[in-house]
């Protein structure tokens, strides 16, 4: 029955579903249909602008943002575990409007790289409200951060940007950050938390890789200097300033290396 569903169709409509329960099934769900080869390599019509999201979490500007301070261990568990969670829902329509939006004009290899990507974002959204769920806490409970989808809208119309912003500033980020939260996570005994971050950084690490990948492919095609013009794009887009310091071992190992952001650092 899903015989002659196309790609584009299936990435338009995990970013239409708003229920979270619900867009995590689909996403997983076309992921696998995918490379089944179930799905046909096509695209009709563009994403929509913004993607549905379900009534709650209530999304919140940054400022307004709850504090953590003055709270139990658990809370501060929940409310870190419920931060993850919001990115990955995040990532998970991040990876399917990159798809629906520059698959058309792209390698079939292309959309591989980032269904596989859309599949893995799944997973980690899964995971961590498994681990919510332990605390008797979901995905919904907490106020989350407003602002995620602005890169990608900032970044919409140009495909380098997207990628300098998306998985070459912010998932390298996390990238940066993870490993101290795994720590955490064991030094509380909460051993299935830090191996469910263990998973989605390992992971992560390709995600990076796919975004450097496909942004000297398009640098290559264009005869732009892949580190002149990521500096030139961060500093067009990204709102804000890197912050040391970064795992060198695991960009590197994604192939981001040095040359790219630390000249970032010294405008
Ligand atoms: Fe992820
Ligand atoms: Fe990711």
């Amino acid at each position: 029955m899903h015989s002659k569903i196309t790609i584009g169709d299936a990435a338009i409509s995990v970013l239409k579903t708003a229920c979270a329960v619900d867009k995590a099934a689909i996403s997983g769900q076309y992921a696998k249909l995918w490379f089944d080869g179930k799905l046909l390599f096509d695209f009709q019509t563009p994403p929509p602008k913004r993607p549905a999201r379900p009534d709650k979490p209530e999304l919140l500007l940054p400022k307004y943002m709850p504090k953590r301070r003055h709270k139990g261990r658990q809370d501060n568990i929940i409310a870190l575990l419920h931060a993850i969670a919001h990115i990955e829902f995040n990532a998970i329509d991040l990876a399917w409007d990159i798809v629906a939006r520059f698959g058309k004009n792209m390698p079939k290899e292309f959309t591989d790289d980032w269904v596989k990507v859309a599949g893995e974002e799944t997973q980690h959204f899964s995971l961590i409200c498994q681990r919510m769920h332990a605390y008797g806490a979901a995905y919904g409970d907490l106020p989350a951060h407003d602002g995620l989808w602005q890169s990608a809208d900032d970044t919409a119309h140009d495909l380098k940007a997207r990628l300098a912003i998306i998985p070459l500033v912010l998932e390298a980020r996390g990238l940066d950050v993870t490993p101290a939260i795994i720590s955490r996570f064991e030094k509380t005994q909460d051993t299935e938390s830090a191996k469910a971050l263990t998973i989605i950084y390992t992971e992560e690490i390709n995600h990076v890789y796919a975004g450097q990948k496909w942004f000297h492919h398009l640098c290559n095609i264009e005869k732009l200097s892949p580190e002149k013009t990521y500096q030139n794009l961060v500093k067009q887009y990204f709102n804000g300033s890197l912050k040391p310091p970064f795992n060198k071992a695991a960009r590197s190992q994604a192939g981001l290396h040095e040359a790219f952001y630390l000249p970032l650092l010294s405008k």
